[in-house]
């Protein structure tokens, strides 16, 4: 089942976090189905914020700069939308060890304050929530489903689970329509590349250094990952967001599932060469490494008519297509805030409500 221009054409739909990967790519989606789209992004230099996420149509959607965690302004901005695609986050799991608190303000503090400003100035838009499958921790049992416990080993996780609880709360308690996603390892164009050791994710970092010719660096071997394409990623947000018998419910996502040295091998054989250097997996990583996982989708596939559409080989020649053609908007951006867009710099223009 695929989403109709019907469900979103002329709706208002607000994307948090929509000028990073995942919600540009939604922007992009939603554009296209006809709605009209109001993107608040914080832009912290950090993050995965890129106004280059926005090339095409940025004269379609509005953007603001705005926190999440700003109360005021949250209450103003979801006043009016139909649908809230909340997808401001801090996604670094190292990160979250190393600064915690940071963590909990933008994946706990940040979350809470749009269902806040949903109670006080629009209980009747349909929130959708990307969670993480990390708040498993190390699997009991593969595939993971939603009914695993939830033992999580890292400090974006249980901020994660705070923030799923307080939908669940706002669900039950004020009959805030929410859906909670939990995603796995999510690739393609618009991801952010600036990170040079690989700190967000892995993925990204190997497909940068395929395309500079560097080696794809395996830390331990022993891992097994699975891995969304992000428009079957965008497709289930839509998905979710227009069913209501989604509302209240957690899913996971999922997609094919590979060891790192068999996803390296691959990666080489799309990218046409390329070579591997084996290294120990450092012991930052192995504290919260949670080994051999992989989601089973079976609850949303069942439910809502969900399940991956692009296969890991073709999704990883869009990726390497795509950042091939627009390497220089992703490696070279030491500060986002000065990128262009066609001549447009942030606050000349940009910036504004729907
Ligand atoms: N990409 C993945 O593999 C993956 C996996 C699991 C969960 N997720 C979740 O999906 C969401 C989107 O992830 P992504 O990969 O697109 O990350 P991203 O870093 O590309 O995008 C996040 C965006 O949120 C913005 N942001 C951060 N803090 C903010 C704040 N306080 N106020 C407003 N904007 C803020 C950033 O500027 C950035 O543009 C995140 O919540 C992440 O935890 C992603």
């Amino acid at each position: 089942m695929s989403v109709t221009r019907r469900g979103f054409e002329g709706k208002r739909c607000l994307i948090t976090g929509g000028l990073g990967f995942i919600g540009s790519n939604l922007a992009h989606r939603l554009v296209e189905l006809g709605a009209r789209v109001l993107i608040v992004d914080s832009l912290i230099p950090a993050y995965g914020g890129n106004l280059f996420n926005i090339a095409g149509i940025q004269d379609d959607v509005h953007v603001n700069i705005a926190d999440v965690r700003d109360p005021h302004a949250m209450q103003y901005l979801v006043r009016g939308q139909d649908y809230i695609f909340n997808l401001a986050g801090q996604i670094g799991h190292l990160e979250s060890m190393e600064d915690p608190q940071t963590d909990l303000r933008i994946n706990t503090e940040g979350p809470l304050s749009v269902l806040e400003a949903c109670k006080r100035s629009n209980r009747d838009a349909k929130l959708l929530y990307a969670s993480t499958r990390q708040v498993y921790g190390r699997p009991r049992y593969l595939p993971v489903d939603e009914a695993h416990p939830l033992q999580p080993d890292d400090c974006n996780a249980v901020s994660n689970i705070a923030a799923e609880h307080y939908h669940r709360v706002y669900f039950h308690a004020y009959g805030i329509r929410t859906v909670c996603l939990r995603l796995t390892n999510t690739y393609g164009p618009r991801q952010m590349m600036k990170d040079t050791k690989g700190r967000y994710a892995f993925i990204y970092y190997w497909i940068r250094r395929i395309i500079d010719g560097q080696p794809l660096t395996i830390m331990g071997g022993q891992q097994v990952r699975d891995y969304t394409y992000v428009d079957d990623c965008v497709e289930a947000l839509l998905m979710a967001a227009g069913e209501r018998q989604a509302d209240g419910e957690i899913y996971n996502l999922g997609g094919e599932a590979m060891s790192h040295p068999t996803l390296a091998d691959l990666l080489i054989d799309v990218a046409s060469g390329g070579r591997t250097e084996l290294i120990e997996l450092p012991p930052e990583r192995r504290a919260i490494d949670p080994g051999k996982v992989y989601l089973s989708y079976e609850k949303i596939r069942r439910e809502l008519g969900w399940e991956p559409q692009i296969s890991l080989r073709r999704g990883l020649e869009r990726t390497i297509e795509f950042y091939r053609k627009y390497r220089d908007h992703y490696w070279n951006e030491a500060d986002v805030a000065e990128q262009q867009i066609g001549g447009l710099q942030l606050g000349s223009g940009l910036a504004g409500e729907a």
